[in-house]
């Protein structure tokens, strides 16, 4: 099948299995996983099973040497990416990696520069990149549908505890790389923010660790100024209870409210449209990256992307 991109997974773990696997599945016709790796084998063999049988190998060298494998999906702990990401870039393989794209902005930029020279696609994956209420309020925003932005304000609270699988990955709670659970669940916010609003030009913030069991910290709140005057707050906490908005944006003509899976507009009428979310955004960021090695498509996240993303999370946990 021409039009079939041939994908090896280095790293089957909690997002391959709760995440990845509905996604692939719905794109049988286009993605074939011809062959996975995993540290612990086991699980590896039991993605390859519930996917209905790809090749499992032993190492990352062995997959990434595999001529059967086009393209690598790398979704590995946070600070092993970088290597594995390296070496399948030189050896020619395109590449989708998970978010964030390093441990730290200064891996992230050593990176770079050590694959500045590849000709294989890179993706950095960035899911709410591709959730259609997500793009509709970029549309709304740059349609001038809210007017000037004048206050934004972004809100990520979870309480992480036993009862959530990533509580369990022993590398989050102990991490290697900068910021523990508000880097690795931030990034995606910083994100969509970057997308709707922009990156902010000054950042003042201050950090809290509530809960001893989630690593360095676990909080983080900061006033962040964007161009023309635009004033915003951030506020992470994974110790402690929520439920509203991610994004609120207000502006001279209306005020926009985004949360996961819907976004809503309120003109200065009074007037309210609604917008839902029902594709699988997983589905929709693997596909793009076939088009991307089989078509020429042009990548819509970039690693320079993600590195900015990165970047304001780690201001943001410098605490100053
Ligand atoms: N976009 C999203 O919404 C989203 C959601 C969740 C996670 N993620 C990202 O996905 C990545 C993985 O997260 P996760 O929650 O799936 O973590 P996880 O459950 O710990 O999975 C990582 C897997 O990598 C394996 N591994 C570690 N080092 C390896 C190596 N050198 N060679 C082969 N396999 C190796 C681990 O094997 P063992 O079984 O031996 O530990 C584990 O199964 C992270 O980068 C995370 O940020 C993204």
């Amino acid at each position: 099948m021409r039009s079939c991109l041939r994908l090896g997974m280095l790293g089957t773990g909690l997002a391959a299995k709760l995440l990845y696997l509905p996604a692939l599945k719905s794109l049988e016709r286009k993605i074939q996983v011809v062959a996975c790796a995993n540290r612990t084998r086991k699980k590896a063999e039991q993605f390859a099973r519930l996917l209905g049988g790809a090749k499992v190998v032993d190492t990352a060298e062995e997959l990434i040497a595999r001529p059967d494998v086009q393209a690598l999906l790398i979704s590995l702990p946070i600070d092993s990416q970088p290597e594995y990401v390296r070496m399948a870039l030189r050896a020619g393989k395109a590449v989708l990696s998970e978010k964030p794209v390093a441990p730290s902005v200064a891996a992230g930029k050593r990176l770079l520069k050590a694959v500045s020279q590849c000709q294989s696609p890179w993706l950095v994956g960035e899911n709410y990149h591709f959730m259609p209420h997500v793009e509709k309020l970029q549309q709304w925003v740059s349609s001038g549908r809210l007017g000037d932005l004048r206050v934004v304000e972004a809100v990520q609270i979870n309480k992480m505890d036993h009862k959530n699988p990533y509580f369990h990955t022993r590398w989050r709670r102990e991490p290697n790389f900068v910021g523990g659970f508000v880097v690795d669940g931030g990034v995606h916010v910083a994100h969509i923010l970057g997308q709707c609003v922009g990156r902010p030009l000054r950042v003042v913030s201050r950090t809290r660790r509530f809960d001893p069991t989630l690593g360095p910290m676990d909080s983080a709140v900061a006033l962040l100024e964007f161009p023309d005057s635009v004033l915003g707050t951030w506020t992470s906490c994974f110790a402690g209870h929520y439920r509203g908005p991610v994004l609120r944006l207000s502006g001279s003509h209306g005020y926009a409210e985004l949360d996961y899976s819907r976004v809503i507009l309120v003109d200065r009428a009074g007037k309210t449209t609604v917008f839902e979310s029902k594709a699988d955004s997983f589905a929709a960021q693997f596909s793009h990256f076939a088009d991307v090695v089989l078509h020429g498509a042009t990548p819509r996240v970039t690693p320079q992307e993600a590195l900015a993303d990165l970047a304001l999370l780690e201001t943001i946990t410098r605490g100053k």
